[in-house]
């Protein structure tokens, strides 16, 4: 089955959803593996929540190939959020490089690898019958009102809205 993959279906998911920046596409691929081998979608999202964590607050790419493709790599960063533009940005700023190098490629390149990794890592777990999630869900819908992380000073700064403004949220 996995060797007739098509990965060609998934291309749209480079550069944060066809270059939009929004969602990291290794998540985007990654949970579709999770997705597909796991039966239960409550496994999966789990999964993907622990994956979401790891992403967001390692230090990365910590892989390094044994055949270098592009560029020889000295930093890794934190890039706090699945959010490809910021997660890319912070690495980029650290790095002093813009996003056409070679180095910004191998550093997506690698990334992609220690999501691979981490995700074979989990789904070996599972299917030895020892996954346990590391991580709560966020629950920051019911807390906040809003889909998201709590990193709301990262785009808002200081003025972060309330959603309690809203006749329809009910907690
Ligand atoms: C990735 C950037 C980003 C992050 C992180 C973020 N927001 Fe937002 N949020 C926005 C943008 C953009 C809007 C649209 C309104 C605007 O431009 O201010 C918005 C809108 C909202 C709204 C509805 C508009 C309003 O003024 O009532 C609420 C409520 C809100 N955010 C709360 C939060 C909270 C709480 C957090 C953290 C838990 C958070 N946001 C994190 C970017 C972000």
């Amino acid at each position: 089955m996995w060797k007739e993959y098509p990965v060609d279906a998934m291309r749209w998911a480079h550069g944060g959803l066809a270059g939009w920046g929004a969602l990291c596409g290794t998540l985007v691929g990654a949970g579709t593996i999770i997705g597909l081998v796991t039966s239960e979608t409550d496994i999966a999202e789990a999964m993907v929540n622990d994956l979401a964590f790891y992403y967001s607050y390692t230090e990365l790419p910590s892989f390094t190939p044994a055949k270098i493709l592009k560029a020889e790599l000295s930093d890794m960063t934190i890039a706090g959020t699945p959010v490809c533009h910021i997660s890319v940005g912070r690495w980029m700023r650290a790095a002093d490089e813009s996003f056409l190098s070679d180095e910004r490629a191998e550093r997506c390149a690698r990334l992609s690898a220690n999501i691979a990794m981490e995700t074979a890592h989990m789904l070996n777990a599972w299917s030895d019958g020892s996954y346990k999630p590391k991580h709560k869900p966020l629950y920051n819908l019911l807390a906040n009102g809003i889909t998201s992380q709590n990193n709301c000073t990262d785009c808002h700064g200081r003025d972060i809205p309330s959603a309690e403004t809203y006749k329809s949220l009910d907690k």
